[in-house]
Formats: structure tokens, sequence, C-alpha cells
């Protein structure tokens, strides 16, 4: 690329106004003062500095969400060779990664990005972003379980902090109780090992919510982008 569009395109000028600095001597490559604007640049490996500052070429931002299907495993590549969750991007650039992580055999709202800062933000426990799941579990369980998991619970990684617990319905036959469950915290199988702590197994988990982001009525093993709004509500949050 050359060096006058690779600094105009990081965001620093018109391409006239950073020709003109090129001619005056204000930028380097790799050290060198390079005076010629469209002397050739390397993207990714040569090193320019503007008066001073390093240049960055923009990469695009990404930001979707996924509707995981049970199955696949979130992590880019997997040594068992079982499905990663990047098969369901996988038209997309390599750039972009899962932020956070469900089990693999939890379903729904994932997001991915390539975007470190919007990744780190909803990660970061001091956030407290809100996740909602969906829960179906085996059995009944009585009020007292329900309170337990509402006031928080021991789990081998700690205290649970209070969570919403929603008694949704039982199924015929009494076999299993469906519940909505908010959570702020990610631990490690965190859903799963709330309830496991009251005495049941859960048996099919789904996460339906994350901040102001539901997944609707996107299909499973289906992604779309997150639009500019829903972006900015959740870098808000
Ligand atoms: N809690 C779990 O137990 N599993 C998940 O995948 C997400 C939350």
């Amino acid at each position: 690329m050359r060096l006058e569009k690779y600094i105009a395109t990081s965001g620093i000028g018109s391409r006239r106004a950073v020709k003109k600095s090129i001619r005056a001597g204000l930028v380097t490559v790799n050290g060198e003062t390079i005076l010629v604007p469209g002397h050739p640049i390397d993207v990714g490996t040569d090193t320019v500095v503007f008066d001073g500052k390093l240049v960055e070429p923009l990469t695009e931002h990404l930001y979707l969400m996924v509707n995981k299907p049970s199955g696949y495993v979130t992590t880019r590549r997997d040594e068992r060779g079982r499905s990663t969750v990047m098969s369901l991007v996988a038209d997309l650039p390599d750039s972009i990664y899962p932020v956070g992580r469900l089990d693999l055999e939890t379903e729904g709202l994932l997001l991915f990005t390539n975007d470190g800062d919007f990744a780190y933000r909803l990660l970061h426990p001091s956030y407290e972003v809100e996740k909602t799941y969906l829960v179906w579990v085996k059995g009944i369980p009585n009020d007292t379980a329900v309170q337990r998991l509402r006031q928080g619970v021991t789990i081998p990684s700690g205290k649970t902090a209070p969570a919403k617990v929603k008694r949704l319905k039982t199924s015929r036959g009494e076999a299993s109780t469906q519940f909505e469950v908010v959570i702020h915290e990610g631990k490690k199988r965190q859903v799963r090992l709330m309830f496991k702590a009251v005495g049941h197994r859960v048996i099919r988990l789904k996460r339906t919510r994350i901040g102001n982001l539901c997944l609707g009525g996107l299909p499973q093993g289906q992604y779309r982008f997150l639009t500019a709004s829903e972006i900015t509500a959740l870098m808000e949050l």
C-alpha cells in the first residue's frame, strides 16, 4: 500500500495533508525518513511513525451474535477434533473470537468480536453485565432450594452472588422444571453447579440475554451482526 494511503486510512488526516507532511520529513518507515508519498508499505510488517507516533492501520471492528447449538466447543481450535463455534462463523474474517464461553452442551447467545476493549468490558466482573438463562432441571426443586439459589450457594469456585431465579413451569409427568435465571458473574459452569448444589441436575441450558441484547428469533446455528445502537448500549453498561 502507498505510504500516504496507509497513514490517511489510519485516521490521521486527509491524503493531501498527509502527503505534505511526508514531503516535510515528518514520517519514518522502519526508522528511516521517507519523503516520497508513494513509498510502498508492507502492511503488518513495516513500522510507520508519523510525527513521533506509531501509525496503526485501522482494522474494521466486527460485532456479532450467534445462536450456539449444543455440541460445539467454545474455543478457536480443538485438539480433540470436536466441532468448534468458529465453524459457525467460518465465512467471516479469522480475526474474530468468542467473547467468554458457553459449555459444550449449552445453547444460545454467544457474542463474537475482534474488538478487545469490547470483549474486556463484557467479561470483566467489575462491569457486572447481567446474563439471562433458561434452565431445565430434573425433578421439582422446592421453594427452599429456589430461595437458596436466590441468596447464593457454595460451588467449588466459591459462593455465588445473589441471583434472580423465576420458576417457569413443570413438565407434564413432573420429570423436569423450567426456570429463568439471571446472574452477573461468569464462574465456570456456574448455572449447572448452582443447581447441583441444591440437588438438581441441569438437563438443558440456554442463554437468552447478555445486557440489553436478546437472542430473539435468531435460528440455531445462525449469526447476525449487532446494530450500532446495540454496540453503543453494551459499551455504556
Ligand atoms: N453456566 C453454565 O453452567 N454453563 C454455561 O455454559 C453458562 C453458564
